[in-house]
């Protein structure tokens, strides 16, 4: 199978780089911004013509939340038109299109895990970006899988909550982290091996949208808790006493964030044939790998 993999230098895309290069029946053709830019619609025609892919894996994404507020356009170009420039190149070529979302597209005032088909109203820039990159990819291609995943972490990639976390215990002695945000830690391996596993069944019986997270239920503050427990059993010096629970309105922030974004897996539980791990089991490889 022909793949070609978009954003390959973020961190879900360089764990799908390492899974779909070691594997046999993949022939990768990864591309990084530097290699491709999204944001050049011909570029990207050009690519996907010469290579011919029969799947595109997007897993580019402008992603830092709070500046999207302040360069929308460029949170535009990225997650909304990007998208869509891909879906209709993919359909040039009858290649079917993976893409990667976020359960930013919810609001976070329901109490129940969001379903696939839970109405989306996004409450920033950056998650109506890449609600709009939903819709672009659903209308420019019948062969699409959207994955939409959440509070992403791993060990690859420029940065990450996790990463962040593990950094300030060594240099504070205190962190003050919010609570009454709750959601699922997602590890990018478990993202890209979903993905990777989906790849042999797409067809018109698995074309849609799936929500895909690590199983389970955190807060920030209970997913940082678990991230300087984890280290310090790991033998990792410290310097953090305390991890002090705060409330989103004690941490302003530019951009506004659900404030409950569980999302329900059981429609991809049943396409990959498992739950997905639970959140803290999928951490504590992560950080052995981190700290190891
Ligand atoms: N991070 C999260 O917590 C989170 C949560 C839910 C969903 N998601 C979704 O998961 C997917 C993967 O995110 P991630 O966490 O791996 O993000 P990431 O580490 O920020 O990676 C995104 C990659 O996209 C690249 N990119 C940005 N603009 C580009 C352009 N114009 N052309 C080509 N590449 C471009 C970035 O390149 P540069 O490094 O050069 O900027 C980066 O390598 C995205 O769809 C994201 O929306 C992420």
């Amino acid at each position: 199978m022909k793949v070609l993999l978009v954003g390959a230098g973020g961190q879900v895309g360089q764990e799908l780089e390492a899974l779909l290069a070691a594997d046999q029946g993949v022939t990768l053709l990864a591309c990084d911004r530097a290699s491709l830019d999204l944001t050049q619609p011909q570029a990207m025609a050009e690519r996907v013509q010469a290579f011919v892919p029969e799947v595109i894996i997007n897993a580019a994404a402008y992603t830092a939340v709070d500046r999207a507020e302040s360069e929308p356009e460029l949170a535009e170009a990225v997650n909304a038109l990007a998208p869509g420039y891909l879906a209709q190149a993919a359909t040039q070529v009858q290649a079917q299109l993976v893409h990667i979302s976020t359960d930013y597209v919810f609001d976070g005032r329901q109490s129940v895990p969001y379903r696939e088909d839970s109405p989306c109203n996004p409450l920033g820039v950056y998650g109506r970006t890449k609600r709009a990159g939903e819709e672009a990819v659903i209308a420019g291609c019948d062969r699409s899988v959207i994955l939409r995943t959440a509070w992403v972490y791993g060990a690859k990639g420029k940065g990450n909550f996790a990463k962040t976390i593990l950094r300030l215990s060594q240099e504070r002695d205190h962190l003050r982290v919010v609570y009454d945000q709750v959601g699922t830690p997602t590890w990018t391996r478990d993202i890209a091996g979903a993905i990777a596993q989906i790849l042999p069944h797409l067809g018109p019986d698995t074309y849609g949208t799936y929500h895909f997270t690590n199983s389970g239920v955190s807060s920030w503050y209970d997913f940082a808790v678990e991230i300087v427990a984890l280290a310090a059993s790991m033998g990792v010096p410290l310097t953090l006493q305390q991890v002090e629970p705060i409330t989103t309105a004690d941490y302003p922030t530019p951009a506004q964030r659900p404030a409950y974004s569980v999302m329900g897996c059981e429609k991809i539980a049943d396409l990959l044939g498992h739950k997905p791990p639970h959140w803290r089991q999928s951490l504590s490889k992560m950080m052995a790998e981190l700290c190891g």
